[in-house]
């Protein structure tokens, strides 16, 4: 079997798609400086803790392991902080992304997963938003995504033995079904996760960010997508280089968005738990509506969603929040 390094595979995402890759009899390595990742996350396969900053250690890892892909997951990913410290953003997600590149390149390693958001669109013209919509991102966090993706498509322009899949992902949520990976940042940010700790009583009150954007309730709305299903779009697209695909760029996300006063009701029939609600001021970097056109992932990739349920989300994420200290 193909031999896959995975950066950031101890992390929320990467550790789903290290669980897939070793089910499937991959042999898989994880590249994690376990900054937001865990160490029991990683179920398959070695770990090397290292930073992506660390080009010496980066390089060893390429050269000894022989990657036929990298899956690229190690990132920050947080739009508020984005907007309060850009300087991070660029530099670890575009950065040290273009050094992975450009090492990868070195080693002859020509097969690449980037893992991409739909915060490269900013505020789209039209949703649901396919790949073609332009690129202008509205916080440092879908910046310095888009700056990759740049890199990306102008290299595979210029070396066409390089061949990339970038997969624009918009809010990924929910757990392992068997209850052994989830979320598990020090500080989450996230609705679905912040509701959740609110019902549990670890939050005094969920706050609204904004209720007078121009969309039906007037609170924001997204493409809320289970992370197996995701996980199941990084395997695909892997065949698909494999197979000899071209580079491609596509959205991960069903198609459909939940508003956040939905996913707050939704948080509250699923837990049982009436928790404490409050509206606050818009967050700076939200975009009112973020849904994505998922076609090209169906018609490209084959992929049919396993769990296009909100409840069935939110469940998942629960039975693995309320195991959380
Ligand atoms: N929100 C609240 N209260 C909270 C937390 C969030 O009202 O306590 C709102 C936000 O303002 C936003 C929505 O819920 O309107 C979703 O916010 P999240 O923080 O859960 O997610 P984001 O949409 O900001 O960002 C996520 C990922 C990004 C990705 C983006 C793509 O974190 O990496 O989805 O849609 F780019």
């Amino acid at each position: 079997m193909e031999r896959i390094l995975v950066t950031g595979g101890a992390g929320y995402i990467g550790s789903h798609i290290v669980k897939d890759l070793g089910e499937k009899g991959y042999d898989v390595l994880t590249y994690d400086n376990l900054s937001s990742g865990n160490k029991w996350a990683v179920l398959y396969g070695d770990l090397v803790v290292a930073d992506l900053a660390d080009r010496v250690a980066l390089e060893k890892t390429i050269q000894e392991f022989k990657p036929d892909a990298i899956m690229h997951f190690a990132a920050h990913i947080i739009v508020s902080e984005s907007v309060r410290d850009p300087l991070k953003y660029y530099i670890n997600n575009s950065v040290n992304t273009i050094n992975l590149i450009e090492t990868m390149r070195r080693c002859s390693v020509n097969r690449f997963i980037f893992s991409s958001t739909a915060a490269v669109y900013g505020i789209p013209e039209r949703v649901p938003v396919d790949e073609e919509s332009p690129l202008l991102p509205i916080n440092p966090y879908g910046a310095s995504k888009f700056v990759t993706e740049l890199v990306l498509r102008d290299l595979a322009g210029a070396q066409s033995d390089f061949r990339y899949v970038a997969l624009r992902y918009f809010n990924v949520a929910g757990a392992d079904q068997r209850g052994r990976i989830g979320q598990a940042y020090k500080e989450s940010t996230h609705l679905i996760t912040r509701a959740l700790k609110t019902a549990k009583g670890e939050l005094a009150q969920l706050e609204i960010f904004g209720t007078d954007y121009l969309t039906p309730d007037g609170t924001c709305i997204r493409d809320y997508i289970h992370v197996e299903d995701l996980a199941d779009t990084h395997l695909l697209a892997l065949d698909y280089l494999f197979e000899g695909g071209r580079s491609e760029v596509v959205n991960c996300g069903y198609g459909h968005g939940y508003s956040v006063k939905e996913v707050i009701e939704t948080s509250k029939k699923v837990t049982g738990k009436d928790f404490p609600v409050r509206s606050a001021p818009r967050r700076p970097g939200d975009p009112p509506v973020l849904v994505a056109d998922s076609s090209k992932l169906r018609k490209m990739l084959g992929w049919e969603p396993r769990h296009d349920d909100l409840a069935y989300i939110i469940r998942t994420a629960w039975e693995w929040e309320k195991k959380q200290r």
